[in-house]
């Protein structure tokens, strides 16, 4: 009999990424999609350990999550609990001993062992912890991704070698790593011909990517732009550090480069920067825009950013504010300081007090509304290549992504879903725009 499986994910889109590929190991073990956990023979929490509300999420599932498996169980099913992600690893122990009922624990480099953790947790009463940094990269025990809809992740960079002093990546991703071009462009060209346009190429240091041929970024961009069906391409996250001029150049010259870039800076003042060991300033970040903008006028720029940063004052923050201002960033994500065992700025004096942290969070915000409003109403009259990926609400309408992500609905047929098509932008919506063709 066919059996369930339902993947809750948390966190970044290499989750999201992750997420997909487990399924796709569990599918030769007969294990299709589930809507719920309530209807699932396997359940898998796919999670994130970025801030500490993003951690304790995870530990309040689990309770919910014990009182489904109890339930099937006394209906005679079993239903197989496992933790995935970041905060099994960075917690694989912890887990286990608080939330007992789960069967296997595993961290983000091991999934490709799934169908044998699934074989042992049958098999052994007790449950199963797989944390470890294999030398194997799971990429070579991975199966073929199954294309869905026409945009797609594609990883192709893990880890991080940075070592910002709030972040837990480094310790729950592990050291970077570079999946080989081959294998990249053989996927890509195995997405395009299931009808993927739209590839994004993911890591947590993307742009630190580098192939054994003495390949960069820029490079594998230039070589994924001749994969055929392949229309558009983005990458994220990037780093400042590793931005190159090769990667400029792609910006420049590949019309298939989305010209929206994500370059996250964390903070304008140069004091924090240096506490944070982002290993760039101000100014070079502000430089390196500036290049960006000038071999593409169309470049937009989001970013993120850390609110309260421990020692973070009235004048830094402000710094923050006047650097939003200065770029014009057209999106942000922006966060308060959440302290992370194990890292450096966790046990730095002069923590910022909550409150503070939310009057600044809230300013930040509101600044970065502002911006995005701005935006959305200067697109009104362009021409846009709008990606139709889907129906819209409303009969008769379909929706699509600009090259700037913003949602975009437009009166069209249904058989042009998976196209990029001339769209003329007419009216500006909260959460999206609306055109017609151009
Ligand atoms: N590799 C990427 C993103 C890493 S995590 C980069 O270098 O930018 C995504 C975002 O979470 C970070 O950019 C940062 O803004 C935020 N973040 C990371 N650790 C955090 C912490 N301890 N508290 C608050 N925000 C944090
Ligand atoms: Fe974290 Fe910094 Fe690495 Fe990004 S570059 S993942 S913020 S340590
Ligand atoms: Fe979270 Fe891990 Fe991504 S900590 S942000 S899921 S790399």
């Amino acid at each position: 009999m066919a059996k369930r499986l339902f993947v809750k994910t948390y966190g970044c889109q290499m989750n999201v990424y992750d997420s997909a590929r487990m399924a796709d190991v569990l599918a030769p073990l007969g294990y299709g999609p589930a809507d719920h956990a309530e209807e699932a023979d396997m359940v898998i929490l796919n999670t994130c350990h970025i801030r500490e509300k993003a951690a304790e999420k995870v530990f309040s599932e689990l309770g919910r999550l014990r009182k489904i498996k109890t339930a099937r169980a006394e209906a005679g099913q079993r239903m197989i609990l496992a933790v995935a992600g970041c905060v099994a690893q960075a917690e694989g122990e912890e887990i286990l001993r608080r939330a007992p009922f789960v069967d296997i624990v595993l961290g983000p480099q091991t999934y490709h062992r799934l169908p044998e953790m699934v074989a042992q947790a049958a098999r052994a009463g007790g449950a199963v912890l797989d944390t470890e940094f294999p030398a194997e990269p799971k990429f070579d025990f991975l199966p073929e991704p199954l294309a869905q809809g026409s945009s797609a992740f594609l990883s192709v960079q893990e880890g991080c070698d940075k070592f910002c002093t709030f972040c837990v990546v480094p310790y729950t991703r592990g050291a970077e790593y570079s999946r080989p071009a081959t294998a990249i462009l053989a996927e890509a060209a195995k997405l395009a011909q299931g009808g993927v346009r739209e590839i994004t190429l993911l890591g947590q240091n993307v742009n630190g990517w580098h192939g054994d041929e003495g390949w960069g970024l820029g490079r594998l961009i230039r070589a994924l732009a001749e994969v055929p069906g392949v229309e558009r391409l983005r990458y994220t996250t990037s780093h400042p550090r590793d931005m190159d001029d090769e990667l400029i150049r792609a910006h420049a010259e590949l019309p298939q480069l989305m010209p929206f870039l994500h370059l996250p800076v964390q903070s304008g003042s140069d004091r924090i920067l240096a506490a944070m060991n982002r290993g760039h300033d101000r100014d070079t970040y502000l430089r390196l825009v500036d290049r960006l903008k000038s071999v593409c006028p169309d470049l937009a720029l989001s970013s993120d950013f850390i609110v309260g940063f421990p020692g973070e004052s009235d004048a830094d923050f402000e710094a923050s504010m006047d650097l939003i201002r200065q770029v014009g960033f057209v999106q942000t994500y922006s966060f308060k300081y959440s302290p992370r065992p194990g890292t450096p700025a966790a046990a730095m004096d002069q923590q910022v007090p909550e409150p503070v942290k939310d009057e600044r969070l809230a300013q930040v915000q509101a600044l970065l509304m502002e911006q995005t409003t701005r935006f959305n109403h200067s697109c009104v009259g362009r021409e846009m290549r709008v990606l139709l990926d889907r129906p819209g609400r409303h009969a008769g309408q379909l929706l699509g992504r600009s090259p700037y992500m913003q949602p975009v609905h437009v009166k069209a047929a249904a058989h042009l879903i998976g196209t990029v098509v001339n769209l003329r932008i007419t009216k500006v919506h909260p959460n999206s725009l609306e055109a017609i063709p151009a």
